[in-house]
């Protein structure tokens, strides 16, 4: 089926320029009744359906979404798929969090089908949510790591994962030392970096647990292994910070502990990133360094408010994706966080934009990973990763969408009262991988 053209019918949504840059309105392209053209899993026409419906390949099947909107795929910057079977934990912040819920769950992971079966699960609530690409910590096993991207290889989502490298700190069964961390490590990236669509990310969890020594080892990964991602943890609570700064006296701050040991380029992903000042923000600019937003999770854990309007400070603007932070982060859905990324910014004194909202987790996202030129927009060329969402998902929405007198107002309607019920269906490199009405078809 991938060699016959297939085209969607629908409101097409998508970005011309970033919603930070020109105005919101300006920034977004909108097809009221549009056609997106997929051949061979990229995007090979998009335009009004009224005039591109004659200039298609005879045997093109056209999947009519009425007014449902077709968006880019969502892209999740920050997620563990261990933790989903700890979603939704009671009471308590980061490091007790951690330590009673998060590690017994990826302790679990020592068996191999306990990775298999939780993969599954995950990217089955990924493709439920209208997600295209996430970047996704693993757990110590390298065979988690198998497991995922696996199963992301077999649906053909592009995908970023990596094994976590946690050598102190932490439970016996859940350490690595310096040596196994890389080995295992240089092993994954040569297994699944640029496997089909997959991409590898050096993952070492956080500071606290991971010594001086495996820091520099994940840095020499990322000078020997050029075009590898690096994801990790900074500055996401106050005793995180407080014992950051007792571990390692000698740097400057937070991020400057993962900058001596060359951990801070393009490609590096840090998520949370609260409590940072000017000249952490400006030391991400000028490196090309992403932070991840992870509204949802820093609300569930008391982390306490992201300074979205300051990182993208028009001067000096850092990348800047979302991420949902499951197990923290209390739902999979790129509209909720969006929801909920506005709720954070009023809190800061900012007023987030529907499209500057889907714009952070689409095309902004995409940005900040340096994948701008293959997914997050819908124009020719890109690959075909689409999520297509209803207006009318529930009846309150009905109610409510039915009222907007405009596509802005029914994006915002959409991310405040939206969730996954909303995502009518999915599809990757060009493929339908999921259907509400339907079923999976991946
Ligand atoms: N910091 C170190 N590890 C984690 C984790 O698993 N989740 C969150 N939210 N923060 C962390
Ligand atoms: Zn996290």
């Amino acid at each position: 089926t991938q060699s016959r053209s297939v085209a969607l019918r629908g409101r097409v949504v998508t970005f011309r320029a970033s919603p930070f840059d020109v105005s919101p309105s300006d920034s977004l392209v909108i097809e009221e009744d549009g056609l997106v053209l997929i051949a061979d899993g990229k995007i090979s026409a998009v335009g009004p359906a009224t005039t591109l419906r004659d200039t298609l390949p005879a045997d093109t099947d056209i999947v009519d979404y009425g007014d449902s909107l077709i968006s880019a795929g969502f892209i999740d910057t920050h997620v563990h798929y261990p933790q989903l079977p700890v979603i939704a934990s009671w009471g308590e912040q980061l490091l007790e969090w951690l330590e009673r819920y998060v590690f017994p769950a990826e302790a679990a992971f020592a068996d191999p089908v306990v990775a298999k079966d939780t993969a599954k699960r995950f990217m089955t609530e990924l493709l439920r949510s209208g997600t295209t690409t996430a970047a996704v910590y693993c757990t110590v096993h390298a065979h988690s790591v198998d497991a995922f991207l696996a199963e992301s290889d077999r649906i053909g989502t592009r995908m970023i994962a990596g094994k976590v490298l946690m050598d102190r700190n932490a439970p016996d069964n859940l350490r690595d030392t310096v040596k196994e961390g890389y080995d295992d490590s240089v092993r994954l990236i040569g297994r699944w970096h640029g496997k089909g669509r997959q991409l590898y990310a050096v993952t070492p969890r956080f500071a606290i647990t991971s010594t001086p020594e495996q820091l520099e080892a994940a840095g020499d990964l990322l000078r020997h292994h050029p075009g590898v991602f690096m994801q990790t943890h900074l500055a996401e609570n106050t005793d995180e910070i407080e014992a950051v700064r007792h571990l390692y006296p000698e740097r400057s701050s937070y991020l400057d502990v993962y900058d001596h040991a060359g951990l801070v380029g393009p490609r590096s992903i840090f998520g949370h990133a609260i409590h940072v000042g000017e000249t952490e923000f400006c030391r991400c600019h000028e490196s090309g360094a992403a932070l991840a937003h992870c509204p949802t999770s820093n609300l569930f854990l008391g982390s306490g408010a992201f300074r979205l309007f300051d990182a993208l400070n028009p001067r000096r603007p850092v990348r800047v994706g979302l991420g949902t932070d499951v197990g923290a982060g209390t739902s999979l859905s790129q509209l909720r966080t969006m929801g909920e990324a506005y709720k954070v910014a009023l809190m800061t004194g900012h007023r987030l934009h529907a499209a500057q909202a889907l714009w952070l987790a689409t095309a902004g996202a995409a940005h900040s990973l340096h994948l701008d030129d293959t997914i997050g927009t819908i124009a020719p060329g890109f690959e075909a990763d689409l999520c297509i969402l209803d207006p009318r998902a529930t009846p309150l929405l009905a109610y409510r969408t039915e009222r907007c007198e405009s596509l802005e107002e029914l994006l915002f309607v959409l991310m405040t009262l939206g969730d996954e019920r909303c995502v009518r269906a999915t599809w990757a490199n060009g493929a339908r991988v999921y259907d509400r009405d339907g079923d999976m078809f991946a």
